[in-house]
């Protein structure tokens, strides 16, 4: 079988497309440290070790790549956007660096290039996250998307991190904050805490594990003498020093080993957590966490705020905003994520 010139030519054409798949974003608006709010001096963009510098406020990690871009883009713009001291804030970036990957596969430095050209004067560092760590510990859960190996980058933070990082934001990239991100970070970890997130204790708890995990004597043992309450690992503060001392990575790593022989839950990379902070970890005010605004995992209903005061929302669930609003479909709070959507004209979300 003979293919003619043109046809090879049109191949290698959309091959080269694929390759450099990801759309143009806008530069972002640059947002200065508030004069009372008695900021530090901003954090150089150029200097490698400037993740160390003592004037970084706070330290933010998000995951990075092509098929969440948008919404990280968007979540960075507003943490910026409502920060006293936007100028002090770091962000570290995990980006998915597989061993193989596949030639329409957005590469690292191209992440990178992106983050730059939107925000120009940005603190951050891209850390590249080796996916074939994970991927033989991932069974699989009722929602694709959850395990993508990526998802599991929080729980390596403090080895990918560098270790003058100490305390950390973990964010998904389908959040936008309303609020001072700083208020956040500077939840208190009493004694030995780690993780500090919003709490739910009236969620039913029993139903992130399987019948199976509740019926071993051994397993069900995990939670005796603790007050196990459900959170969401798509905002934690975390303090990467205790991390590393108790060896927490280690710890959810063997019970991914052991989802892999016995099936104990059903979700993704959340269930781990739950296993080992679960009835440990400092409370977060819920305005922290307006979270599940993606819908309904099984028919994408949309969903309201629950009633209190926001200060982050996250559409969690199977629908993304931006998918929504280009289908033409959005949800009525698809409105407040799009005053921060980078691929939108900047003239357009003033006049909204
Ligand atoms: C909690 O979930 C378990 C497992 O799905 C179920 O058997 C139980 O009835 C639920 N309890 C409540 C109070 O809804």
């Amino acid at each position: 079988m003979s293919r003619s010139p043109l046809i090879v030519l049109l191949l290698f054409a959309a091959a080269a497309a694929a390759a450099t798949a990801l759309p143009e974003y806008r530069e972002a608006p640059h947002f200065t440290n508030s004069e009372a709010a008695q900021c530090p001096p901003p954090l150089p963009v150029t200097d490698a070790d400037v993740a160390c510098s003592p004037h970084a406020v706070v330290h933010v990690a998000m995951t990075l790549d092509a098929s969440y871009l948008r919404g990280t883009m968007a979540a960075v713009l507003s943490v910026l956007r409502h920060a006293s001291c936007p100028e002090s804030v770091y962000f570290h970036f995990v980006a998915a660096a597989g061993s193989s990957p596949a030639p329409s596969s957005v590469g690292v430095q191209e992440l990178r290039d992106t983050v730059r050209a939107s925000f120009p004067s940005l603190a951050f560092r891209v850390y590249p996250f080796d996916e074939s760590r994970v991927a033989g510990l991932i069974s699989t859960s009722i929602r694709g998307a959850l395990d993508r190996p990526l998802n599991y980058a929080r729980s390596y933070l403090a080895s990918t991190l560098p270790s003058c990082v100490r305390r950390v934001v973990y964010l998904d990239s389908d959040v936008v904050l309303s609020d001072d991100i700083a208020s956040l970070a500077a939840t208190p970890l009493p004694g030995e805490t780690t993780v500090a997130a919003p709490e739910y204790c009236r969620a039913n708890f029993t139903a992130y594990f399987t019948p199976g995990f509740w019926a071993s004597p051994s397993l069900s043992a995990t939670f005796k003498g603790r007050r196990a309450c459900y959170f969401n690992t798509g905002v934690m503060v975390l303090d990467l020093a205790r991390w590393r001392r108790a060896g927490y990575t280690a710890q959810i790593e063997e019970w991914m080993e052991l989802q892999k022989r016995v099936r104990i839950y059903e979700l993704g990379s959340l269930p781990p957590f739950l296993l080992v902070f679960a009835g440990r970890i400092a409370p977060v005010d819920h305005r922290w966490n307006q979270h599940g605004l993606g819908g309904d995992n099984y028919r994408g209903l949309c969903r309201g705020l629950h009633v209190g005061a926001v200060s982050l929302l996250h559409w969690s669930g199977k629908g993304k905003p931006w998918d929504r609003l280009d289908a033409g479909r959005p949800c009525p709070l698809d409105a407040v994520w799009s005053k921060y959507d980078l691929l939108r004209p900047a003239a357009e979300i003033e006049s909204s």
